[in-house]
């Protein structure tokens, strides 16, 4: 594999090899299964594939958060070096790279960007919007992979893409857990241990939250997942949201809702001062 930092080597890259419009993977490293995950798919259906590793500044609503982002670059490659082939590549541009000038672009999300984590974060998926498309622009890929894990994010950049970059096809992966059911992130890296043992019971309060949906009202299901999050010590719900696929609109009662549609709950929460997000898939029976 190779490591580029910036577009120019990428370019030439490609004219040395003949060979361009890579699969993109796009992270912000302190790699974890989930993301091999994502590069696994890629490179399994594509003849190049470009990991990238940036740390994205303007999508932090919370500066002290982008402080506290895990930042673990040699073992990041080393993993990669172990799933990427002779010819793909990572991409590690420095802030200057990605915004030579500062980004001032507003992308009108609709309401997509205004609920769930765009309540709570203002400006992060204005953030995303700009990196994606920058690193779109930079690496020109055919396709690029994102995780089911940040579903609202994976929206978002699919409509994103519809509207300005039709020719990039968005393929979606599944959540990677860990043992105990607790979806895969850079930030479980800070969870002191004593939270980190009690957060497998977020992923066991969505499945009971899933299973209710034929037979409660959301509101019901929602004051559900309030107890059973809150009871754990130290752990605090933000929000638990039961929206439809694509539009993302909150679900307001079971009559809106019909078997051929598919809906999320969607889980934002606290354990102690990390926020972790987690989702699953809602049917009815
Ligand atoms: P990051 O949190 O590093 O995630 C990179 C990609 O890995 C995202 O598409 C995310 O959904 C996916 N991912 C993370 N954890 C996962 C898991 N447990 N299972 C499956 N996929 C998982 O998301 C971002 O970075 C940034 O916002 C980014 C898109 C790179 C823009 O800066």
């Amino acid at each position: 594999m190779k490591v580029f930092a910036t577009g120019k080597e990428i370019r030439e890259h490609y004219r040395i090899h003949e060979l361009r419009q890579p699969g993109l993977v796009p992270t912000m490293g302190a790699l974890h299964e989930g993301h091999l995950s994502l590069v696994r798919a890629a490179a399994e259906c594509c003849r190049m594939v470009a990991v990238s590793i940036f740390v994205n500044p303007t999508q932090f609503n919370d500066p002290e958060d982008l402080v506290k982002y895990p930042r673990t670059p040699e073992a990041d490659l080393q993993m990669l070096s172990e799933v990427l082939r002779e010819n793909d590549f990572v991409f590690t541009p420095s802030v200057e790279e990605i915004y030579p000038e500062s980004d001032t672009r507003v992308f009108d999300l609709g309401e997509i960007g205004e609920v769930m984590e765009g309540a709570h974060r203002p400006g992060h998926f204005n953030g995303v919007a700009q990196v994606v498309s920058r690193l779109f622009d930079i690496v020109r890929p055919s396709a690029a992979f994102f995780g089911q894990k940040d579903y609202q994010q994976l929206t978002i950049i699919r409509e994103l893409a519809r509207r300005h970059y039709p020719k990039i096809e968005i393929i979606a992966c599944p959540i990677v857990r860990e043992s105990d059911g607790l979806a895969m992130s850079s930030r479980n890296k800070r969870l002191l241990p004593r939270l980190r043992e009690r957060a497998g019971e977020i992923y066991r309060t969505l499945i009971a939250a899933a299973a209710m949906a034929s037979d409660f009202e959301p509101s019901e299901i929602k004051d559900f997942v309030a107890d059973r999050i809150n009871m754990i010590p130290d752990f605090r719900l933000e929000y638990f949201e039961i929206v439809e696929d694509a539009t993302l609109k909150p679900v307001a009662s079971v009559w809106e809702m019909s078997p051929e549609k598919s809906y999320y709950g969607c889980i934002a929460l606290w354990a102690g001062e990390v926020r972790l997000i987690d989702n699953i898939e809602i049917g009815l029976r």
